[in-house]
């Protein structure tokens, strides 16, 4: 029997539905709307076209949107004097600096700059330590996870009890996503175990999965003989294994895999996220959601 797709792309536009009507009933009731700047230094293209969407998205959804685009070999001093400036704006509730940056930026030093009241990524220690005490504490939790988290949640999966495997530890994904789906709440309350590349059985802990999140970066690394049959499997890989010209633009684009055997996978799984069109379009979604939130906070209406 084949999965049911979960996609990302769907559940992108019930969410952005929601928050422009939110957007509209606060500018009708206070005058203001959400402010989200994006900075972005140098020229990587992932960068360019992952900040292009993040300022498109905020501009459809009637934001007030603020895109900085700086040199390579801009100096560390002067992105944080730029943080400095958005900080201490009050028409700007969010802050974006786009990650990986230049060489010569420390990128712990930018991350723990930006007020954690603006930080809509949820990369500041502050932002970090509130997810990890869970509950009301979590101000802005970090998007990707977030956008996980919500697409287990709208495609009905249970996750109360659930076993919940996740491949991967990083900061941005694995850390935090197993954080929250061991929290209590909607959504969560899970048994989770977390294996990464220093784990000696990878697919024995994989086998046991109800929920099996992998956000590994290698691509095709899940085997479909690692499902348990009817597990729900989201794919958090976005691995660039090629180049295709585009039928529509006929431009240059890439090929994409995730991390996870999709087209054997989908045969075993419950439901899985396809790549691209899975996780990928609901981490902007979640950006937009934690601007909104960050000056329905502001405004003291939550
Ligand atoms: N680079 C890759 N993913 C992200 C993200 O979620 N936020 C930022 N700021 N940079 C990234």
């Amino acid at each position: 029997m084949a999965a049911k797709l979960i996609k990302g792309t769907e559940i992108r536009e019930e969410i952005l539905e929601e928050i422009e009507k939110e957007v509209a009933d606060i500018k009708e009731k206070h005058g203001v709307v959400p402010g989200l700047v994006t900075i972005l230094v140098g020229e990587n293209p992932a960068s360019i076209s992952y900040v292009t969407l993040k300022i498109k998205t905020a501009h459809r959804l009637g934001f007030h949107e603020i895109q900085d685009t700086l040199s390579e070999d801009l100096s560390e001093e002067a992105l944080l004097d730029l943080i400095d400036k958005y900080n201490n704006d009050d028409s700007i509730h969010g802050i974006l600096v786009q990650l990986p940056l230049p060489k010569q930026i420390d990128e712990k030093k930018i991350l723990n700059a930006i007020d954690p009241d603006k930080d809509v990524d949820g990369f500041h220690p502050v932002n970090v330590g509130r997810l990890m005490i869970g509950g009301d504490e979590v101000k802005f939790p970090p998007c990707t996870p977030a956008g996980i988290q919500e697409m287990i949640i709208r495609a009905g999966v249970e996750t109360k009890g659930a076993e919940v495997v996740v491949v991967g530890r990083s900061n941005i994904v694995g850390k935090p996503i197993a954080n929250m789906m061991l929290q209590k709440g909607v959504g969560a309350n899970s048994t989770v175990t977390v294996v990464h590349t220093g784990t000696k059985d990878l697919a024995s802990h994989c086998r046991r999965a109800d929920i099996l999140i992998v956000a590994a970066g290698v691509p095709g690394l899940v085997k479909p003989e690692w499902i348990k049959p009817g597990a729900c499997v989201i794919d958090v890989g976005v691995n660039r294994i090629g180049e295709k010209i585009s039928e529509k633009t006929g431009k240059k684009i890439a090929i994409l895999s995730g991390d996870v055997d999709f087209n054997a996978a989908k045969e075993i799984a419950g439901s899985i996220t396809p790549v691209p069109g899975g996780v990928g379009p609901m981490t902007i979604t979640m950006l937009m959601k934690n601007t909104l939130k960050s000056l329905k906070l502001r405004l003291g209406i939550i």
